[in-house]
């Protein structure tokens, strides 16, 4: 494995180490990410002594500005070094505690390092010892895993999950991000030891849940959990989706497996975890908004607008962010239905306009969400979807360039309302502004101040006000 430590920090740690006489290993992601030729960033170094003194050492041969961050309770210290995130630790025997995933640390061997690891292809390590520098040390034979693609753990699974129940949402993490498969008596442990996800706290739980969602086909990871029944504890929402209701012959499609097609879909053209996040949640409000109309058959009516309702609620619950980024999905969720209606009906300018206004920035990345949605199993409805939808496109694009409504502001502001006629805030000055926003966005009256203040003038005429000012 020589020929792997092209950096000059690997020659660094591996003479800081004999200086100090604590045999010294890289351990972990960076070796199983350097066999698989990932590039990997995260670099972990174990000794076999106290990883915060060497930590200390390198860093001062690194140069006097390095600095390093140690977190004395760990008993692990961190370097960033130019784009490189480095930690030290002693090797260690752990032990757990069920009710919490806090370990009980003593000093072990590298063989008990690398037994209480999560699995067999994040155990390997490689010596930086002069006499076997390079030297591949694999105990547990991680590296026939990595050839055969096999999620494997050291240990019994059992004792490796419960020791830390976040290693089965890592474990499926890792199959969908590496389409690996999971061992089958460890995919039986996940199942078996599901309600120990409990103990793990929400924030981990979710970066674990957007790491599946960044992986190049989502649905692996998400039918993982869903089969494990994890999925029905960390996000009991999703699983309301899965599933067809009949009347007499006539059912509806599998919103879950719809649902995982959309994501998937979407995940071939966008890295955005959060146009991603719109995905996953477009339908999820199809459960509780599902009826059946005699002569019509199934229909969801309001799941959009519900759907967009729940996401809050739901974000939060996952301990993810509740900013922009929430209301960016929120948005996606609510006007997701709005290009497909324009593709089914003639596209009046109007349409187009108001769907512009509401969609603003985000008009490209609703489009994709749009064209993604589409998984009709008969080729023709795809096909005409797509011809409309390209039709849809052109337009957008032609009354984008004529009306610029992308990031309107529509001209007259209640302020100025207020102003005209002099009269305090009221729900008649919010009329009033919407009434001429709408005019405009309608066809109504071109997009022009001058042509907005006279509109204005005439509606407030019809709600009883005077101008008492003229036209700023
Ligand atoms: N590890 C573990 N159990 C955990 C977390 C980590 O055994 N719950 C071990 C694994 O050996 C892992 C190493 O610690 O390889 C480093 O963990 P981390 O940096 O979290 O993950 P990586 O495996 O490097 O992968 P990624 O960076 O993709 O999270």
């Amino acid at each position: 494995m020589k020929e792997k430590l092209t950096h000059p920090i690997f020659k660094i740690v591996s003479d800081c180490a004999e200086e100090r006489s604590v045999p010294a290993f890289v351990i972990g992601g960076w070796v199983r990410d350097i066999l698989l030729n990932r590039p990997c960033k995260d670099i972990d170094f174990v000794c076999l002594g106290s990883g915060i003194e060497l930590a200390e050492r390198v860093a001062k041969k690194l140069g006097e500005d390095v600095h390093v961050t140690v977190y004395k309770n760990f008993g692990t210290a961190n370097i960033k070094y130019e784009d490189l995130e480095i930690e030290f630790v002693g090797a260690r025997k752990e032990s757990y505690d069920r009710g919490s995933r806090k370990p009980v640390v003593e000093d072990g061997t590298l063989e008990d390092d690398q037994n209480r690891r999560d699995f067999t292809i994040n155990a390997m390590a490689i010596s930086l010892s002069p006499k076997n520098y390079g030297e591949l040390i694999d105990p547990f034979n991680g590296i026939k895993d990595l050839e055969a693609k096999i999620i494997r753990t050291p240990l019994d699974p059992d004792i490796t999950y419960s020791d830390d129940p976040l290693r089965m949402m890592r474990a499926i993490r890792f199959a969908s991000q590496l389409n690996f498969q999971i061992e089958k008596r460890s995919f039986d442990a996940i199942a078996k030891n599901k309600e120990r996800i409990k103990i793990v706290s929400k924030e981990r739980i979710a970066d674990e849940l957007n790491k599946i969602i960044l992986s190049p086909k989502p649905s692996v990871g998400f039918k993982l959990l869903f089969d494990s029944k994890l999925l029905h504890i960390i996000f009991p929402q999703f699983v309301l989706l899965q599933g067809v209701d009949y009347v007499g012959s006539q059912g509806h499609k599998d919103n879950f497996y719809h649902t995982l097609e959309v994501l998937d879909n979407i995940s071939l053209n966008t890295d955005n975890l959060w146009l991603r996040w719109a995905a996953v949640l477009h339908d999820i409000a199809k459960p509780q908004t599902k009826r059946f109309e005699q002569g019509h058959g199934w229909t969801f009516h309001g799941h959009e607008d519900k759907g967009s309702r729940m996401v809050p609620k739901i974000f939060a619950e996952l301990k993810l962010p509740q900013n922009e980024k929430m209301k960016y999905v929120q948005k996606l969720v609510l006007l997701h239905l709005r290009p497909i209606v324009l593709a089914k009906n003639e596209v009046s300018d109007s349409a187009v306009r108001r769907l512009l206004f509401e969609a603003g920035d985000d008009i490209d990345d609703l489009m994709m969400l749009c064209d993604a949605d589409i998984t009709s199993k008969n080729p023709e409805k795809v096909k005409r979807y797509i011809r409309n939808f390209e039709i849809v496109r052109v337009k957008l694009k032609e009354i984008e360039e004529k009306d610029k409504i992308r990031n309107w502001q529509p001209p007259i502001t209640g302020e100025i309302v207020m102003k005209t006629f002099g009269i305090p805030p009221s729900k008649k000055v919010g009329i009033i502004k919407d009434t001429v926003r709408e005019a405009i966005l309608d066809g109504l009256i071109p997009n022009e101040y001058e042509k907005a203040y006279e509109y204005m003038l005439e509606k407030g005429k019809e709600l009883g006000f005077t101008a008492v000012s003229n036209m700023p």
